[in-house]
């Protein structure tokens, strides 16, 4: 079926999604979670897709959950169907890396969506913010979570009880998003990330990707022997093998996957 609030773009091994509903400012409904879902769920199945990019446009990468859908809903309705639920289980399942490339604003649920990506790249123009507090309620997709590991209590406290907004200078000062750059280029900067990515070992990206995720769940001391033990790991792999080969012989390298 073709898809109604994204659009897909397939660049050699980067897939890139732009959330598309323009006339909500990209606000999250229903529709959008489950496509968003049903894209992930074959670009985790297709091995030719190693990295993603997800995107909105020049004004909002996502203004927050569509509140116009969610303004009359009752707490038995939120609750039986585990509303935002499947959807943010499904992004933070997701094994491969997702960059997310951030213009306008991210607000509410449009920044905990950028946050459960694995990075952010922002426009100049890109404006963070938890506004929920202003519609009488709270973050709910990680925000009051993801936040406060990413920028420290005392800034994610300020946002999210004042509904102030972070502009793209304060969020990579903060540490939410890696890297600033010129709106125009926004696109080709996570593209180029993206194909980066697609470019490495898929067996090492993954592990990788697992392992500074793991950072936020387990202790140091688990964490550092979870890292040891894939770290070893990596060396039953030709990559491995292939990668120390090409440092060696002043190429580059060219990985399988095996
Ligand atoms: N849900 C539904 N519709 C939204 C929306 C949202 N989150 N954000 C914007 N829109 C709609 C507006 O209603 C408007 O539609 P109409 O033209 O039909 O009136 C259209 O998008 C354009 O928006 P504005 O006219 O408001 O544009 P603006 O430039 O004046 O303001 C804005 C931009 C500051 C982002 C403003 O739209 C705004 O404050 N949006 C809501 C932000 C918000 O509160 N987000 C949190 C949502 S709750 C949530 O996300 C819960 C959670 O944690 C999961």
């Amino acid at each position: 079926m073709p898809l109604k609030t994204l659009i897909v773009e397939r660049h050699d091994a980067v897939t890139l999604i732009r959330l598309n509903r323009p006339e909500a400012l990209n606000a999250l409904n229903n529709e959008l979670l489950g496509e968003l879902s049903g894209v992930l769920d074959a670009a985790e199945a297709d091995e030719g897709v190693r990295c993603l990019v997800l995107t909105g446009s020049q004004r909002a990468f996502a203004a927050g959950a569509d509140i116009k859908e969610m303004s009359d809903k009752s707490y038995a309705q939120m609750f039986m169907t585990d509303f935002f639920g499947p959807a943010a289980r499904r992004i933070e399942q997701f094994r491969k890396p997702i960059i997310a490339a951030v213009a306008g604003y991210a607000l509410g649920g449009g920044c905990e969506l950028a946050m459960l990506c694995d990075f952010i790249i922002a426009a100049e123009t890109a404006k963070f913010g938890q506004p929920e507090i202003n519609l009488g309620v709270m973050p709910g997709i990680g925000g009051t979570q993801r936040l406060t590991r990413f920028v420290g209590k005392s800034k994610a406290m300020d946002m999210i009880l004042t509904a102030r907004m972070m502009d793209a200078a304060e969020a990579e000062r903060a540490g939410l998003v890696s890297r600033m750059v010129a709106a125009d280029k926004l696109i080709d900067e996570a593209l180029a990330a993206a194909a980066k990515i697609a470019g490495q070992s898929p067996l090492a990206v993954m592990m990788n990707k697992e392992l500074v995720n793991a950072a936020y769940e387990t202790t140091l001391s688990t964490g550092v022997a979870m890292e040891r033990r894939l770290f070893h790991s990596l060396f039953a792999f030709d990559d491995q093998k292939e990668g120390m080969a090409a440092f060696v012989d002043k190429r580059p390298a060219k990985f399988t996957g095996t």
